[in-house]
């Protein structure tokens, strides 16, 4: 097994500490994803359901675990059969022997016989618990098995009577982090990092944003890694798109680069952020720019800590943001003022972090009813403020503004078409946090200086 594979070990681990969870009578059913189509006969590189993957680590669709807590036989798995014609064509299967003996199932059997066996799974159990309202194909198979297991009242057999959210209570579990998880993580973060220092090696004016998009993924394919999200590479204008991915742009000289690429490394995501001068020297504005948001995102990490809850690193980046903004004149006004207004929006008009693991945007609550989550150890976020200037950028005009009158004006044109991210992924320590991602330059001179071993 790869080192920085999730042990079987940890996989028992956490079906023992879900069950631990469910109450006493009770049956978890969890589909594995479905192969998704693309064109014609051609389908998507297959993705595991992350839920389905955490409990179980079977990397193949057509399969479904099944938990029942306090019984004999407590995890089953449906999974395909093998089949030697298939296999030759569409490659190899664990089939039910491999589950048990490879994947720790205490029995499994053939998807082909699920619709035979799962209500007889269902009888007497009092709750279910499954991803309700998740895939709708998935809600109607549960509801027939149901209907069949009503069907055998009369024959003395008692059918569920509650169904529970299942993803609550696993996605507290995902949303804490084991050493295991930290370490696949940790991988998955040097090799993002290494992607960001080769793009930055690399890059030259009149380059495309696709070559250097190549040299991400080549980083990425050569340690077998894939990606968590297609690569943001974007140039100019461009890196004030948030969401850009055509990717198919020249890039300009005297221009910023903002490339947002993360890998995945069995099953769990890096997220990175770097902006950078594409021919390897910061202008006055893009250094300013740049280097108020690398202070917002230094105050944001600070309150990555035990004791500090999920929005105050928010805070304190709209904060510095908007200070700066006003000492650069592009906001007028009172800081106080700007941030209750929401002025800054028209500059950083996205939020400061997301937890980050088997998902980019992962799991867990955000908030404990209407309070903001505290962190605690073994939780990751990402810390990404940003400031967007595209051609043409505008802000309230801030005489109005006070009138309560909604009046637009324009930038500067030396501002335009400077977008800027940082973005490190962060692990909540016991005593404050660990930047994982903190190997990828970000200061103005360390970039500048491997932007020049390149050349
Ligand atoms: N790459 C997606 C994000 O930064 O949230
Ligand atoms: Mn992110
Ligand atoms: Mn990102």
């Amino acid at each position: 097994m790869l080192a920085r594979a999730i042990s079987a070990a940890t996989f028992a681990q956490r079906r023992r500490a879900l069950m631990d969870q469910m109450g006493p009578n009770s049956i978890a059913l969890l589909p594995a994803a479905p192969p998704a189509n693309r064109n014609s006969d051609v389908e998507y590189p297959y993705r595991q359901n992350s839920d389905f993957y955490y409990l179980t680590g079977f990397p193949e669709p057509g399969a479904l675990a099944v938990l029942t807590p306090n019984s004999e036989q407590e995890y089953l798995l449906f999974c395909r059969e093998r089949d030697p014609q298939m296999e030759t064509w569409h490659g190899r299967r664990a089939g039910p022997q491999g589950a048990v003996k490879r994947y720790g199932a205490d029995n499994a059997y053939p998807i082909a016989k699920l619709d035979q066996l799962l209500p007889r799974l269902l009888e007497n159990r009092e709750q279910v618990y499954y991803a309700i309202g998740h895939r709708p194909d998935f809600d109607r198979q549960v509801m027939e098995w149901i209907k069949q297991v009503r069907s055998r009242v009369r024959l003395g057999v008692q059918a569920p009577t509650t169904f529970i959210a299942l993803d609550r209570l696993l996605h507290d579990m995902r949303l804490h982090k084991d050493p295991e998880e930290v370490a696949v993580m940790r991988e998955s973060a040097r090799i993002a990092v290494e992607a960001h220092c080769r793009a930055m090696r690399v890059c030259r004016p009149g380059m495309m944003e696709y070559e250097i998009e190549a040299d991400i993924l080549h980083t990425f394919l050569r340690y077998g890694a894939g990606w968590s999200y297609p690569a943001i590479v974007a140039g100019g204008d461009n890196s004030c798109i948030l969401h850009y991915t055509e990717n198919n742009a020249v890039l300009g000289d005297g221009e910023v680069l903002l490339i947002d690429a993360g890998a995945e490394v069995d099953g769990y995501a890096s997220d990175i952020t770097r902006t950078f001068p594409i021919n390897g020297r910061f202008s006055a504005e893009q250094r300013a720019i740049y280097e108020l948001v690398l202070a917002a995102q230094q105050a944001a990490i600070a309150k990555v800590r035990p004791g500090c809850h999920f929005n105050e690193p928010h805070d304190a980046a709209v904060r510095t943001l908007t200070e700066g903004l006003v000492t650069l004149g592009l906001l007028h006004g009172e800081v106080d003022a700007l941030i209750t207004d929401e002025q800054y929006k028209a500059l950083y008009m996205h939020r400061t972090g997301h937890w980050l693991g088997m998902d980019v945007h992962d799991v867990g609550d955000y908030k404990s009813g209407s309070d903001w989550r505290t962190f605690e150890p073994g939780m990751v976020t990402t810390v990404e403020p940003g400031l967007y200037i595209p051609a043409g950028g505008k802000i309230m005009d801030a005489q109005w503004a006070r009138l309560g009158v909604h009046l637009e004006t324009e930038l500067d044109e030396r501002w335009w078409r400077i977008g800027v991210r940082i973005e490190d992924d962060v692990l909540v320590t016991a005593d404050g946090h660990e930047v994982l991602t903190e190997a990828a330059p970000k200061t103005v001179d360390d970039i500048e200086a491997l932007m020049r071993e390149g050349r």
